[in-house]
């Protein structure tokens, strides 16, 4: 084991929003106390549904927003007040890769001109050794080399996310956190830059957060699994746990509709009702407006993650389900 490159404690982001001209304004959770982290070469792929947090997660962890709460390192390096002499560093540490290869790059930009930019404001390299560079990144990811002078508008999706990935790589991060990254991409195109980022990643050593709202998706590149509902860690741990054997509701719901992942019998589960508002979230499991095993228990008290067969889970009755499941 090698030390993390990431590493977040009890990570939380509040917002304030306003609610009417006669209204207090609303205290909004939006990640509620989140831990992980994540070593070199190795991928945490961050999962739920639209709303319960991952976009903010991403933003705390690229240094965009600072947590409400919690602490965060990287690569030892204390992310969230960093020593005045270590926050270039800490920039160039980490890179973000949108979902949008539309709205991410700058339509007036060549594509040798987007690779440079990161190289020609961080960096004193002359301009020819900015443009070896972004050559041989352009190669890295499977640009032909003439593509140096055209504009992303002339690209599919595809290699317009291979880019964005390119981009992100010009200053040798060691983390990249990529938010749903293949989400607006056609199925066949997302198995080539799913396939792209993990070979960058043997060969470049790359720490991942992946984001995504699709188990299936990330069933390849993870190695570990945080399942989110409502700014919450419901279960966490090493992928072959989660996919073999899921033990709380959400994760088993949310794999249930992922279709082509077979395993273990498992019933298909049905989510019912809405994610319900973070602005008023449920007293006691998150999950127990819509879990289908919701006991009077769940509603006033909430679970803590606990450590069971290998994975943290935070349900009252994922014994149940190992049992369920081990016979
Ligand atoms: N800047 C903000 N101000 C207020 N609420 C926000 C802000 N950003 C996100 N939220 C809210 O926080 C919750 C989580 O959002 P987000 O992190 O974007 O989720 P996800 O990426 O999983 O879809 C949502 O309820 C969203 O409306
Ligand atoms: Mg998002």
């Amino acid at each position: 084991m090698s030390a993390p490159i990431v590493e977040a404690k009890g990570l939380k982001r509040v917002y304030e929003v306003k609610r009417g001209l006669f209204k207090e304004p609303g205290r909004l959770q939006a990640v509620g106390g989140v831990s992980f982290s994540v070593e070199p070469g190795k991928t945490l792929a961050v999962v739920g549904e639209s709303g319960c947090g991952k976009s903010t997660l991403a933003r705390m962890v690229t240094l965009i927003e600072k947590p409400t709460e919690g602490s965060l390192t990287l690569d030892g390096v204390d992310a969230v007040n960093p020593p005045s002499n270590r926050k270039t560093d800490l920039r160039r540490m980490v890179q973000l890769v949108f979902q949008n290869p539309y709205g991410s790059l700058n339509p007036r930009k060549k594509v040798g001109t987007i690779l440079e930019e990161p190289l020609a404001i961080n960096t004193d390299l002359s301009s020819s050794e900015r443009t070896e560079r972004a050559r041989a990144m352009m190669a890295k990811v499977g640009l032909r080399p003439e593509y140096y002078n055209r504009y992303p508008h002339m690209f599919s999706g595809g290699q317009r996310q291979r880019i964005a990935i390119a981009r992100a790589l010009m200053l040798s991060p060691k983390l990249v956190v990529a938010d749903e990254p293949v989400s607006a991409l056609d199925v066949s195109i997302q198995a080539q830059v799913l396939n792209l980022l993990q070979d960058l990643q043997s060969e470049m050593g790359l720490a991942y957060l992946f984001i995504s709202h699709d188990l299936g998706v990330v069933r390849h590149i993870a190695h570990d699994v945080l399942v989110m509902y409502l700014g919450h860690a419901v279960e966490q741990g090493p992928k072959e746990r989660i996919y073999a054997r899921p033990l709380h509701p959400y994760t088993q719901a949310l794999l249930s509709s992922t279709p082509g992942i077979s395993g273990v019998k498992r019933k298909r589960i049905v989510l019912k009702g809405e994610l319900p508002s973070p602005l008023n979230p449920p007293k006691g499991c998150v999950f127990s407006t819509r879990c289908p095993y919701v006991t009077e228990r769940c509603k006033v008290e909430r679970p803590q993650p606990r450590l069971l067969d290998g994975r943290y889970v935070a349900c009252h009755y994922a014994e149940n389900f190992l049992k369920e499941t081990a016979a």
